[in-house]
């Protein structure tokens, strides 16, 4: 596979989201966000998810105390809110067509349940597009994507009140009618299954702000009242502007048995089908059954409005957008197996792949069968809206990063992609790469943590000067687009 034709309308792009690019978090009018209580803690094991992103009320109290950016990653981002013009012109300079960035909710409605929405934001977005249509480049927006509002954390506990389905429902149609000339692909929820996951980065939601034994119950109401809203968005797109698609995006780390013992088989089975629970109903419109009758099984029971089945079933998603960085095993009994931690999932260690320096296992042929797997499920054209790898990279005397480690990590994966494309008779619509410049660790809130194509002079602390260099991978991406039929 060293020749490839995608076909000329593929969307070949980078991605990344603005709580982890922008900064500016208090500027404009900009409201605080969840992400904006994200501290940089040094010393700690940065795959303790738990650990990293210990919030509780406590935690976001000193948030509300401190108006420094320091020691605060997420408020500083890698400044793109100033930088966006330099930024958009290297990356349009790659050769791609697309590009995959988030918006910031609390920049446009600051405490989410305003009523009228904060134009120096709507602006600020408008410009992005525009910068973008120079270039001929299009956008894919995500509307939430581990960022809202705090206030409503604060005042309405976050999705679990279902009143947070109107304002994101207003926040959406604001943003959509907005930017309508210039965006057709919209995403309504990054990573939906994220909620389970971790709760407070994904959706706010504040464990001790309820009864410990109700905190299961609560995240999964939240997580049905973001499947409305994603529906809602489905609703006002289709209707008002029927050339727009909006994709369902998931989680797709890929998971293994452990062996080929059948309960282990069958394990694996189980665990993809909790992760496929998630694009189900955003695709097929309807809850699995096997996922409400887990709920009851839990005690868990899950409120729905009078309408809210019909809604679902009527407005399903056009795409189905995923992220895939990463697989595991996993076993009917993980005791004593060897742990490896992938992207906040924690599973059993697979002895034929390598791993990055955060230990998450790097398996291209994963990205195949995911590919696949999703394809054969679904019939409805894939996105793989993020993929990349994390490491620690350096700047040399001559000014430039040497990643050969990420561009080995993108040729392979993007190589099982064209295949799978070619040969397995999968329909995808792009591939972005994770990250155009550096940004701040989702999970970790590094920024040692790099991703990007172009490194930004910043550390851990948030000291540099934020200037862009090129790296290697960037000049390898620029090749490969240009060529167009072979992967250099
Ligand atoms: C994805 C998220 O799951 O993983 C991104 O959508 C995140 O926001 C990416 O940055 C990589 O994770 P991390 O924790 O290494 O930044």
């Amino acid at each position: 596979m060293d020749y490839f034709k995608t076909a000329p309308n593929f969307m070949w792009g980078v991605a990344t989201a603005a709580n982890q690019v922008e900064g500016g978090w208090d500027e404009d009018g900009k409201g605080m966000s969840i992400a904006d209580c994200m501290r940089y803690r040094p010393k700690i094991d940065t795959n303790d998810y738990q650990a990293v992103n210990q919030m509780d009320s406590h935690e976001i109290e000193l948030a509300l105390a401190d108006h420094s950016t320091k020691g605060w990653a997420k408020r500083h981002g890698v400044d793109f809110y100033h930088r966006y013009r330099e930024d958009i012109k290297l990356l349009a300079a790659t050769g791609i067509n697309t590009y995959r960035f988030s918006i910031s909710w609390a920049r446009i409605f600051p405490n989410g349940d305003d009523t009228e929405p904060n134009q120096a934001g709507l602006d600020f977005y408008l410009a992005i597009v525009k910068e973008l249509a120079k270039y001929h480049i299009t956008p894919v927006v995500t509307l939430s994507h581990y960022e809202m509002p705090l206030n409503l954390v604060l005042k309405y506990d976050s999705w679990y009140d279902r009143r947070v389905i109107d304002y994101f429902e207003r926040y959406a149609k604001t943003v959509i009618d907005y930017l309508h000339q210039y965006v057709q692909y919209w995403i309504p929820i990054n990573e939906i299954d994220s909620i389970i996951r971790h709760p407070f980065s994904s959706a706010g939601l504040v464990a001790d702000r309820f009864p410990e034994d109700n905190f299961k119950t609560v995240t999964y109401q939240a997580m049905h009242h973001q499947f409305i809203a994603a529906a809602k968005v489905v609703a006002y797109c289709h209707q008002n502007y029927p050339k727009m698609q909006v994709g369902s995006m998931i989680t797709r780390t890929m998971v293994y048995p452990y062996n080929s013992d059948p309960d282990n088989v069958l394990a694996a089975t189980q665990t993809m089908r909790d992760v496929y629970a998630f694009s189900d109903i955003q695709v097929r419109g309807r809850y699995p059954a096997f996922l409400l009758e887990k709920l009851t099984a839990d005690g868990i029971k899950i409120k729905f409005g009078s309408n809210d089945k019909k809604l679902l079933a009527e407005n399903t998603a056009d795409f189905v957008a995923f992220s895939y960085y990463s697989s595991i095993c996993t076993a009917s009994d993980t005791t004593g197996l060897p742990v490896t931690k992938a992207n906040r999932t924690i599973g059993v260690y697979n002895q034929y792949l390598p791993e990055s320096e955060w230990g998450w296992q790097i398996d291209p042929v994963g990205l195949r069968l995911s590919l696949i797997d999703l394809y054969d499920r679904y019939q409805k054209p894939l996105f793989i809206v993020e993929n990349g790898l994390g490491a620690v990279d350096e700047l040399g005397p001559d000014l430039r990063v040497h990643d050969t480690y990420r561009i080995s990590y993108l040729r392979q994966h993007i190589r099982q992609m064209l295949i799978a494309i070619a040969n397995d008779g999968v329909e995808l619509m792009g591939y972005c790469i994770w990250g155009t410049t550096d940004m701040i660790s989702a999970s970790s809130n590094q920024m040692s943590k790099r991703y990007g194509l172009i490194f930004v002079d910043l550390d851990d602390n948030g000291d540099g000067t934020y200037n862009r260099y090129l790296k290697d991978s960037y000049y390898w991406y620029q090749q490969l687009l240009s060529y167009g039929t072979q992967i250099p």
